[in-house]
């Protein structure tokens, strides 16, 4: 990492993780710990902890933890470099420049450096005379200056090296411009501007910093879009387009389009709280950056087949995100840019007025499915209906869908009530069964709640487990495995990995603590980190080592059975699904 390892430490020792976490989360102290409400999903009461002792904090609901500087970079939606700079700005002390690895620290700031100046030269491109035929293209789609300046929007010159021309005689070099993604490389080797003959938009970070641009095609060549690449600055899945504005708007809800042109006319309407995930599906992370900032979200894709299935999929991430889900339909138009253009402001108010509750956009679909004047599709629908409605939790909510499903096809209330009782009981009785399951199966219950960090092998994984939370509880038991054990032993990959980087810690004669693996260890390694050192450990130390080693190397039972996660579809559906096979 960039920074001086005794900065880190000196910065964690500073910042009490009680205290900073205190300005976003009421505590309350209970035992050795506190409580409060998780900042990162919602819910009613608390499960969310911080230790005092241990400096760490983890919520038992969403499984999300670690150190002070992973609890900044969460409710502050900042990358680990911005949120030690936050915490050390907070408590006064000086980032040093030059201590262990000066260039590593400074090579970010030049890398968005690159970016700005890069987006200052698509800028000034587009406003030379000779590329009027550009700036007509943003007139032709309806883009006012004052909308262009705010987006930052550009222009890439038709040129092989004209971007790497410019930004070399600023002073940057050839390496710099391929780790930002402006540049890349040819079969033979040789370097070239990445984007050619493209309008620009730069997509910017919440601390307004350049970090990535999408550039477009002012024809119908393919690709269409072009976007940078992963970068060390630019990781597209934690970035939305447009939150730099977004997240200064009035509104209470955000609005998530699909494209850069949807987000940037419904800004120039008046629409301030549009973003747009960026050219790929929604991610969980994304959707967590939008919860911090609105409960309310209203989803604004293509009105095209493809657009209504991404809105499926979008529905049930923001919902996990724990935010209120509208969907909004878009008649005779393709997406919101068009519909604007077309249809005017007010045209696209009243659409988000009358946008739909995620639960009537769902029975629409499943109505779409079926010919409801046809008896027999009717039953299917009602099926399906009744096990989607089965999915709502709230009582009410439940039967208001009721009512309208049974509206839909033309039932009573009564008959569509039955059906959804029967889906419920199916329902719970699943989950029941799920519950036994993981009670019989306590090994899959034990797995890490991110499957990318599931242990190959569970009870070697657990001991593992076991180790790992000695040592952070009392360092020294390190000298006591010395000859024991080694990283090598460890089975699960992520465990290995903490163990490995405990030891070089310990021989560097620095702590073992959950602080100073933050900024080595990704996010979601770390919620696992704190999850472990959360525990209780033994008491009899020595004796419960001894037990974890003999565990690891294999003396004991091995061999989890792995366990489908996924319940029984209800046979019912299943054979609406049959039935619902379109012609
Ligand atoms: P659309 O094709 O719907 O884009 O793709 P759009 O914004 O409406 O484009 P216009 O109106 O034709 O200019 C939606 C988004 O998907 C990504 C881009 O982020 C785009 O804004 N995309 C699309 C790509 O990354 N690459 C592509 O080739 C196409
Ligand atoms: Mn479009």
């Amino acid at each position: 990492m960039a920074f001086d390892q005794s900065f880190l430490d000196e910065l964690t020792a500073r910042s009490d993780i009680v205290e900073v976490v205190s300005r976003y989360v009421q505590l309350k102290r209970s035992g050795a710990n506190y409580f409060g409400l998780c900042p990162f999903h919602n819910e009613k009461s608390p499960s969310f902890s911080v230790s005092p002792d241990k400096q760490i904090f983890y919520c038992f609901g969403c499984g999300q933890g670690g150190g002070v500087i992973s609890f900044v970079m969460r409710a502050e939606g900042l990358e680990f470099p911005d949120a030690v700079a936050f915490l050390a700005k907070q408590c006064g002390l000086p980032i040093p420049e030059d201590t262990q690895d000066p260039q590593a620290g400074r090579r970010r700031e030049r890398l968005l450096n690159l970016m700005r100046d890069a987006a200052r030269f698509y800028y000034a491109e587009l406003w030379k005379p000779e590329n009027q035929r550009v700036q007509q293209y943003f007139a032709r789609r309806g883009l006012r200056r004052g909308t262009m300046n705010r987006f930052g929007l550009g222009y890439a010159p038709d040129s092989f090296f004209a971007t790497m021309d410019a930004m070399q005689a600023k002073g940057y070099t050839k390496e710099e411009l391929l780790a930002c993604g402006l540049a890349a490389r040819s079969e033979k080797g040789n370097l070239y501007d990445k984007f050619r003959n493209r309008v620009m938009f730069p997509i910017i970070d919440q601390r307004g910093n350049v970090i990535a641009f999408g550039g477009r095609v002012m024809d119908d060549s393919k690709p269409k879009y072009l976007n940078s690449p992963e970068t060390s600055i630019f990781h597209k899945g934690r970035n939305l387009f447009a939150l730099n504005l977004a997240r200064k708007t009035k509104n209470d809800y955000f609005i998530l389009a699909e494209g850069y042109m949807d987000v940037i006319a419904l800004h120039q309407a008046g629409f301030d709280s549009a973003v747009a995930s960026l050219g790929t599906s929604l991610t969980d992370e994304q959707a967590r950056i939008i919860a911090r900032h609105t409960k309310n979200i209203i989803i604004s894709y293509d009105a095209d087949g493809a657009g209504q299935a991404a809105s499926q999929r979008a529905i049930d991430i923001l919902k996990k995100a724990d935010l209120n889900v509208r969907v909004l339909k878009i008649p005779g138009a393709k997406d919101p840019d068009e519909f604007i253009r077309e249809k005017g402001p007010d045209a696209f108010r009243r659409l988000i007025e009358h946008s739909e509750d995620h639960n009537a956009f769902r029975l629409e679909n499943i109505a779409a499915k079926f010919d409801l004047e046809e008896d027999e599709q009717r039953v299917a629908f009602l099926r399906e209906a009744a096990w989607m409605l089965a999915h709502i939790d709230g009582a009410v909510e439940r039967e208001v869908y009721a009512g309208r499903a049974a509206q839909m096809a033309n039932v009573s209330l009564d008959a569509m009530q039955v059906e959804v009782k029967r889906a419920l009981s199916i329902r719970r009785g699943q989950q029941k069964k799920a519950q036994r399951r993981d009670v019989r199966a306590p090994a899959q219950a034990a797995q890490p709640k991110d499957r990318a960090l599931h242990y190959p092998d569970i009870v070697s994984g657990r001991a593992e487990e076991g180790i790992l939370a000695l040592i952070f509880g009392d360092n020294t038991l390190v000298s006591y495995l010395a000859d024991k054990i080694t990283p090598q032993d460890f089975t699960a990959p992520v465990l290995r990995k903490v163990f490995a980087h405990a030891l070089s810690l310990y021989d560097a004669g620095r702590p073992i603590t959950v602080a100073s693996f933050e900024g080595y260890l990704e996010p979601n390694e770390l919620s696992l980190l704190a999850r472990i050192t959360e525990q209780t450990v033994p008491a009899k130390r020595e004796q419960a080592m001894d037990d974890y080693i003999r565990k690891i190397r294999g003396e004991a039972l091995k061999h989890a059975q792995p366990i489908s996660e996924d319940p029984a579809e209800d046979p019912l559906l299943a054979k609406a699904k049959l039935k619902s096979r379109k012609k």
